[in-house]
């Protein structure tokens, strides 16, 4: 039997409980991976802490579990690297600095399998390192990186390599969705909710990457990846955060039996692919919609197939663990034979702009006699075909109302907008709302 000796950088909460399940069921991962797999070595800051957390030896610290400067550590793991006994290292320091980039570039050019949770860093900085993977004919394991437990990433690269993805879409941010159940459920404004998220732990101190949707942003460029071959930037990504979503928006999704969600979405349109992270009305019918609190939620549409949807925990010490140590199997006995990415497609990454969709647009509007009539009139100037017209609500000299309209793209959608504006300048009294409505 083979041995496969791991190291672990960075014993935090998903490094700590990564060596966690590697001790405590070691047997039965020896019998799955098909090799005798060892923990050889953890370089941490701060041994105590993490040996008390995560019931782990002493021994298994590089330093014997003395507390280790930066270049100490630093030192530690220039010599995992250069050491031809270590197999798979785990990176789990975090971040996408210049330090964790190059660190994740010498392991796979050192010959070395790397296991990594960090979505941004591969998302945002991936390219190379991927590429000297590839020559090095070493594998890459990303699966706690997309959705933390969820083991998507093998369904999309591995289970349905037999099929043909015409879109994935999803619910991949557990504090955004946990916020706007809140609001949804609760009856809650957006602070608020998001004030809960942080009592209750779900929320960082800064939240901007989970409010915003570039944490869901870089989960869905990990899966383009795979599904389609190609490399999208965070900056190409249409992306609108959940920070302007209102009690007003969800009464206007509730009208029309929906939940607002933030959705990933990608999907191959005539040799294209369009990808969008925003808010969007989810259906009542579709599952996305029932899937409350930090939980995610990722659907795949196949051509051949079907829809497969894979609901469970996106974060958390031992559930994020769970998925590393997974790839840890999974690359002990698979090895070589693991393809890193799909095959590379050509590149037609389409503009969201031209995305067709359904779309609900909600307009302000000073309330003045003659204003709906106006407003749907211009809409089908444009072409758009209007589905429904919510009741005006009054208050004072406003009214708010919504259109839904029939499959259509922002462009046109904005078009009428600004013609709205150029012919009555003071009649829309705050910014209008585009969402899209997922079926
Ligand atoms: N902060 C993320 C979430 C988990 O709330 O889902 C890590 O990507």
């Amino acid at each position: 039997m083979n041995t496969i000796n791991i190291a672990i950088l960075g014993c935090g909460t998903v490094g700590g409980g990564v060596a966690q399940i590697i001790t405590e069921i070691n047997k039965e991962l020896v019998i799955r991976s098909d090799a005798k797999l060892t923990l050889n070595k953890i370089v941490e800051l701060n041994p105590t802490i993490a040996a008390e957390r995560f019931h782990l030896p002493m021994e298994l610290f590089c330093g014997s579990g003395k507390n280790l400067s930066p270049q100490e550590a630093s030192a530690y793991i220039e010599d995992i690297i250069k050491s031809n006994e270590i197999d798979i290292v785990v990176e789990t320091i975090g971040g996408t600095s210049d330090f964790v980039h190059q660190l994740c570039l010498d392991i796979v050019a050192s010959g070395k399998h790397l296991v990594t949770a960090n979505k941004a860093l591969l998302a945002e900085r991936g390219k190379d390192i991927f590429d000297v993977a590839e020559k090095k004919g070493v594998k890459i394991g990303f699966e706690a990186a997309v959705c933390g437990a969820i083991p998507i990433v093998k369904t999309v690269k591995e289970n349905l390599t037999g099929d043909k993805i015409l879109s994935i879409s999803g619910i991949m941010n557990g504090t955004s969705n946990y916020i706007l159940s809140q609001m949804q459920n609760e009856n809650l404004e957006f602070d608020t909710a998001l004030k809960l998220a942080q009592e209750n732990g779900y929320a960082e101190a800064d939240p901007s990457l989970d409010i915003n949707g570039g944490d869901a942003g870089h989960k869905i460029i990990l899966l383009i990846k795979l599904a389609y071959g190609i490399d999208v930037t965070m900056e190409e990504l249409s992306m609108t955060g959940i920070e302007n979503i209102s009690k007003e928006d969800m009464d206007f999704a509730n009208e029309i039996d929906a939940k607002i969600k933030l959705i990933c979405y990608a999907k191959k349109m005539n040799g294209d692919i369009y990808a969008t992270v925003r808010p969007m009305m989810v259906k009542n019918s579709n599952v996305l919609s029932g899937v409350n609190g930090a939980t995610n939620a990722v659907r795949v549409n196949c051509k051949y197939s079907g829809k497969h949807i894979l609901v469970g925990k996106g974060a958390g010490s031992s559930e994020t663990a769970m998925s590393i140590v997974s790839d840890i199997v999974f690359i002990s006995r698979y090895g070589k034979q693991i393809r890193n990415i799909a095959e590379k497609q050509e590149r037609n990454f389409a503009d969201a702009n031209h995305f067709v969709f359904p779309y609900l647009i909600t307009f302000h509007t000073a309330d003045i006699p003659g204003t709906t009539g106006f407003i749907t009139t211009e809409i089908g100037k444009q072409d758009i075909n209007i589905d429904t017209v919510s009741h005006n609500r009054h208050s004072g000299k406003k009214a708010t109302f919504s259109v839904a309209t029939m499959p259509s793209t922002i462009e046109k959608i904005e078009k009428a907008i600004d013609n709205i504006k150029k012919e009555r300048p003071n009649l829309l009294l705050s910014e209008t709302k585009i969402m899209p409505i997922l079926y």
